[in-house]
């Protein structure tokens, strides 16, 4: 961990101590999936009711641009872009964190503390915000993870890497989130599991992760 995230990883831990301790117990998970399909849904016949998710979500992320930067690109390896993510997926990701199929000292508290018309709208927000490409440092390498991409993966993650629904966006992603989250699928080790990521991950060298980072790295 750098001395930039241990200090943000402690000022963190001040907040949530000043938060009380009853919202910070137990979980409840956001509405059923249906449900929450078809609220993304009315919302983008509702440009009105769209720019007020979008706004309210800007309020509620005056936390999380700690780590996840401004408008939800980071500035930090080891910590994801949301910017430009898919809005479904984030809010499965909370649910996960929330109930313990996804591990991670941090977020796993801090969703608790989140109320689910919050989530909702920190979905739709960092959804809406642009993310930009970050050049390969090594382009040999790059291209070594671009056919690697398109023969295992975009089946799933489409052609851009855009995703869909509940599949990442990996487009334009942190390289050393990428890294460490294809380890954790593959490590089996409970920090990341997925029986459609599982698979893939383990068929794959310490190598072609790194190839693979790089070129998702470099999608618009
Ligand atoms: C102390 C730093 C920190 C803060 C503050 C923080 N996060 Fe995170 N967040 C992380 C890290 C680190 C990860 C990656 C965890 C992992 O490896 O699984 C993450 C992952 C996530 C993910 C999963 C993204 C993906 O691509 O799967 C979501 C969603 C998320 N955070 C939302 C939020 C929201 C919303 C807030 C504010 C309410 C917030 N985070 C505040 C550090 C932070
Ligand atoms: C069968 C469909 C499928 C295939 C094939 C697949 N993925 Fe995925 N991928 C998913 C799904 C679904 C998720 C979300 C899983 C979860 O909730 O943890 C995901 C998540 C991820 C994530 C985590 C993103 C984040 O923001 O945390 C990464 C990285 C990833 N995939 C990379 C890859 C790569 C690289 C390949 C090819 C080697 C690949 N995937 C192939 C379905 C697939």
């Amino acid at each position: 961990m750098s001395p930039r995230t241990s200090l943000l990883l402690l000022m963190s831990l001040i907040w949530f101590a000043a938060t009380p301790a009853q919202a910070v117990q137990g979980w409840m998970p956001s509405a059923p999936r249906q449900e929450i399909e078809a609220r993304l849904s009315r919302l983008q016949a509702d440009p009105d009711g769209h720019k007020s998710a979008i706004a309210a979500g800007r309020r509620a992320a005056f936390f999380c641009v700690n780590c996840h930067g401004d408008s939800g690109v980071s500035a930090l390896q080891d910590v994801p872009n949301l910017a430009g993510q898919n809005a479904y997926y984030l809010l499965v990701q909370i649910d996960k964190f929330g109930d313990g199929r996804r591990k991670d000292a941090f977020m796993s508290g801090l969703v608790k503390v989140l109320k689910p018309d919050e989530r909702f709208n920190l979905a739709v927000f960092y959804a809406n915000q642009a993310v930009p490409p970050t050049p390969a440092k090594n382009p040999a390498q790059a291209a070594s993870g671009a056919s690697h991409f398109a023969r295992a993966c975009v089946g799933c993650h489409g052609a851009q890497g855009h995703g869909t629904r509940e599949v990442a966006r990996l487009a334009g992603q942190r390289n050393g989130y990428l890294m460490t989250t294809l380890k954790n699928y593959r490590s089996g080790s409970g920090l990341r599991a997925d029986p459609r990521m599982t698979g893939v991950a383990q068929r794959l060298s310490d190598a072609e992760i790194a190839a693979l980072a790089s070129y998702l790295g470099t999608l618009p």
